[in-house]
C-alpha cells in the first residue's frame, strides 16, 4: 500500500481532533466509541459515532465528520482520521468509503488507535473501481 503524504503536524492535529472527538461519541449499543476528524481547505471538522435506539439509524463517526465539513461549505476533503481504542487502527467501514469517494476519491486515509498505532493509506486503495460523481454524467454541481 502506498504512503500518502500528509504533514506529521497536520497528521498529529487530525489525529488529536479525532481522539478528542471519540470522547464525544454516543455508543451506548455497541459500547465501540469512534472518533473522526477530516482535513478541508485547511479546516478541521469532527464526527463521533451516534447511535439510536432504533439500532439501524445510528451514523458512523467518519459520515458524521464529512457532512460536518461539507454541511459548512467544503467540497473537497484532503484527509480523514478515524480513531479507536481497539489493539490494531480501524479502517472506515464500506459507506463510509462511499461517502469520502463523493469528496474526496484520493484522500488520505489515516486510522489510529488509542494507545497510538497509526495506519496510512488512501482511498483509491481501500475503494477500487468506485461508483461516484463521473458516473453520473449529468448531475448538476
Ligand atoms: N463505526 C464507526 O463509527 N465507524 C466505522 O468505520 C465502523 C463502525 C461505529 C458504528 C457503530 O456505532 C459502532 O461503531 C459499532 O459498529
Amino acid at each position: 500500500m502506498t504512503e500518502p503524504a500528509l504533514a506529521p503536524s497536520d497528521e498529529a492535529r487530525l489525529v488529536a481532533a479525532a481522539t478528542a472527538a471519540r470522547g464525544r461519541a454516543y455508543a451506548p449499543y455497541s459500547r465501540f466509541a469512534v472518533g473522526a476528524a477530516v482535513l478541508a481547505g485547511r479546516q478541521i471538522y469532527t464526527g463521533a459515532n451516534v447511535e439510536n435506539a432504533s439500532y439501524g439509524l445510528s451514523i458512523c463517526a467518519e459520515r458524521a465528520a464529512v457532512f460536518a465539513a461539507v454541511g459548512a461549505g467544503a467540497r473537497t476533503i484532503e484527509a480523514v482520521a478515524v480513531v479507536t481504542d481497539t489493539p490494531l487502527p480501524t479502517p472506515p467501514c464500506g459507506a463510509c468509503r462511499q461517502v469520502l469517494n463523493e469528496f474526496g476519491p484520493q484522500v488520505t486515509v489515516i486510522s489510529a488507535t488509542v494507545g497510538g498505532a497509526v495506519t496510512r493509506t488512501n482511498l483509491s486503495d481501500l475503494l477500487p473501481a468506485s461508483f461516484g460523481p463521473e458516473s453520473l454524467p449529468d448531475r448538476v454541481q
